[in-house]
């Protein structure tokens, strides 16, 4: 493979330790909701690939859903109001819902999806998310399943990206300085 591989500057996280951490996850996922049917709710499109992966750890009925947001921009980042491009399918109302994430940043575009999806009634709202920053999160969230805390580097690969690219990566990597050029 490896199309990218001398774009990257170091794998953070090997292929084999995120996939046996996603059947960690799937594990504890299949205990906490034991006799009840989830709905997953991915953000496109980082979050694609942790939820192929971590949906096939998780031994329940589940449904799937995607959302598409994108935020207002540079100037209104900071209030982490985003726009939804993209609704879901699903009514959540009784539902046992599980949004699935890419990362944790800031947190902030979690919170507003968050207190969107509380409005529409579901049973129960929890986060899984492969990778969290460690230290910056702006807002105070509950994410119940977290894979990895990692520094606070821009990192890429299994469904992260830079400029579209390098989502496809099976293992999680940092960029060296030349492949931010233009
Ligand atoms: P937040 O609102 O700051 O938590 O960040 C939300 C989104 O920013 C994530 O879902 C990712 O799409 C993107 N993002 C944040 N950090 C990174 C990174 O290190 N690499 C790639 N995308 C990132
Ligand atoms: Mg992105």
């Amino acid at each position: 493979m490896e199309a990218f591989g001398d774009d990257i500057e170091k794998v953070l996280i090997k292929e084999d330790e995120i996939q046996a951490k996603l059947a960690d996850m799937g594990e504890q996922i299949t205990a906490d909701y034991q006799g009840r049917s989830l709905l997953l709710v991915g953000v496109l499109k980082g979050a694609f690939v942790v939820m192929a992966d971590l949906s096939r750890h998780i031994q329940l009925p589940v449904q799937f859903d995607f959302m598409a947001v994108s935020s207002y921009g540079a100037a209104t980042k900071t209030s982490g109001v985003v726009r939804i491009l993209k609704d879901l399918d699903h009514d959540l109302r009784d539902r046992d819902v599980l949004v699935v994430e890419d990362i944790v940043d800031s947190g902030l575009t979690l919170k507003y999806l968050l207190k969107n999806l509380a409005g529409r009634k579901p049973a129960t709202l929890e986060v899984a998310a492969l990778l969290r920053k460690e230290g910056i999160q702006q807002v105070d969230l509950d994410v119940r399943y977290v894979g990895f805390d990692i520094p606070n580097e821009f990192v890429v690969g299994y469904g992260l990206d830079y400029g579209e690219k390098y989502r496809n990566l099976p293992y999680i990597g940092t960029l060296r300085s030349a492949a931010y050029a233009p």
